[in-house]
This record gives C-alpha cells, sequence and structure tokens, in this order.
C-alpha cells in the first residue's frame, strides 16, 4: 500500500478525489488539479465515479464539513433542502449524492506515497466550524497512509458560496502539492516542459 518505491523516470501520478453538494469543493479540486498539472499528472474524479483502489501515487481528498465534519445522509438530505429552497439560490452539483466522503473512505482508500486533504468550511475561527479535512486526515493515517503536506481549507460565505480568493488560493496550493510529490521522489522525474 505504501511502497514508495517509485522508478525515477516516472513521475508521481496524483488522483484528486472529491464530495461536493453545492460546487465549491468541486471548484476548489478542479483548480488545485490545475495547479497540480502544471507539473505532474493529475485526475479529478467525484466520488460517485472514484474507485478507492485507483492506481496512484499520491491521493488529494476534499469535501465540505459538515456538522463539524464529513457529511452523513441527514447532512446531505438536508442540503438538499437548502437547494429546493428558493430563497437561498443555491443549485445541487450533478453528481449523485446517495453516498458522501465518509462512505467512500470506508472502503478503505489505498495511494503509494501518501495524501493530502482539504475542505471547504465557512469564513469563521475553526474551533467554530470544524474541518472534515481533519477527519478525512484522522481516517486515512488510521490506514497507514502517509500525510505528505499540512491540511488545507478553502472558505465559503455564510451562503454557502466560495469567497472569491479561494479558487487563485487552490491553484497556488496544487503547486505546493505538486512540489511536495516531487520532493519524495527523484528529481529528474518531472515532466519536460
Ligand atoms: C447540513 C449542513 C451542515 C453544515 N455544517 C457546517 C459546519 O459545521 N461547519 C462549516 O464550516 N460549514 C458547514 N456547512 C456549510 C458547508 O461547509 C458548505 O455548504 C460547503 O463548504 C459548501 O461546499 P460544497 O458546495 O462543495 O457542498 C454546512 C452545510 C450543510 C448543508
Amino acid at each position: 500500500m505504501n511502497d514508495s518505491t517509485l522508478t525515477p523516470a516516472r513521475p508521481p501520478a496524483v488522483a484528486v478525489v472529491y464530495e461536493s453538494l453545492f460546487g465549491s469543493t468541486r471548484s476548489v479540486a478542479e483548480s488545485l488539479t490545475e495547479g497540480i498539472r502544471e507539473q505532474l499528472l493529475a485526475t479529478v474524479t467525484p466520488i460517485s465515479l472514484a474507485s478507492p483502489s485507483a492506481d496512484c501515487d499520491i491521493l488529494v481528498v476534499g469535501a465540505p464539513t459538515h456538522a463539524h465534519s464529513l457529511s452523513t445522509p441527514a447532512s446531505r438530505a438536508e442540503a438538499e433542502r437548502w437547494a429546493r429552497d428558493r430563497a437561498r439560490h443555491l443549485t445541487l452539483d450533478d453528481s449523485p449524492h446517495t453516498t458522501g466522503m465518509r462512505e467512500w473512505l470506508e472502503r478503505r482508500p489505498t495511494a503509494r506515497l501518501g495524501y493530502v486533504a482539504f475542505d471547504t468550511r465557512v469564513d469563521m475561527p475553526r474551533i467554530f466550524t470544524g474541518s472534515a479535512a481533519t477527519a478525512i486526515g484522522r481516517r486515512l493515517k488510521k490506514y497507514g497512509l502517509r500525510e505528505i503536506l499540512a491540511p488545507e481549507s478553502f472558505l465559503v460565505d455564510s451562503h454557502s458560496r466560495l469567497l472569491s480568493t479561494e479558487r487563485d488560493r487552490a491553484v497556488r496550493w496544487g503547486r505546493e502539492i505538486a512540489e511536495a510529490a516531487l520532493a519524495l521522489t527523484d528529481e529528474t522525474a518531472r515532466i519536460p516542459r
């Protein structure tokens, strides 16, 4: 599972997997993938389509914070109620929401080198909001995966809309993920540009 014997000629492959009810976490996942792709090959997949046994070196896992942690069937049902409430101006993201990150993580995802966790949460001190990324990290560490970069939160306003600063910040963070992944492997593994 944590086999770090990459051949020097092969760049690390990154799989970004996300849950998103209203699209903010998807937007962060897509932006950070853009940053990673400046240096490495990366896929970006909603959990409804992601295999926990994907053949990857680095797994980047993100989810929205619900009730201080990962979503549950009840919190996803609540999110669907929010989306039906026209006054909130929220629409549900395309992918099916019958399952969430909590359930996906129970399938024990694997990655050869390690993982990075991120979340979206409300723009308030973390002590008041909780963090889905902390819950993701706790589970992946329990399965023996190594954290290659500290978790990151991307902020939404009180209406669950991503703050305007966060897409660019996600691209920059994606670059940091690529750098951390490359630091674990031979520098000659970089894709020539
Ligand atoms: C049922 C529910 C509970 C939530 N609880 C929290 C919470 O405890 N802390 C927080 O920061 N945000 C909370 N939020 C706001 C979500 O974090 C926000 O909707 C999410 O980041 C938006 O990401 P998404 O568009 O990818 O779903 C909650 C949202 C819902 C729908």
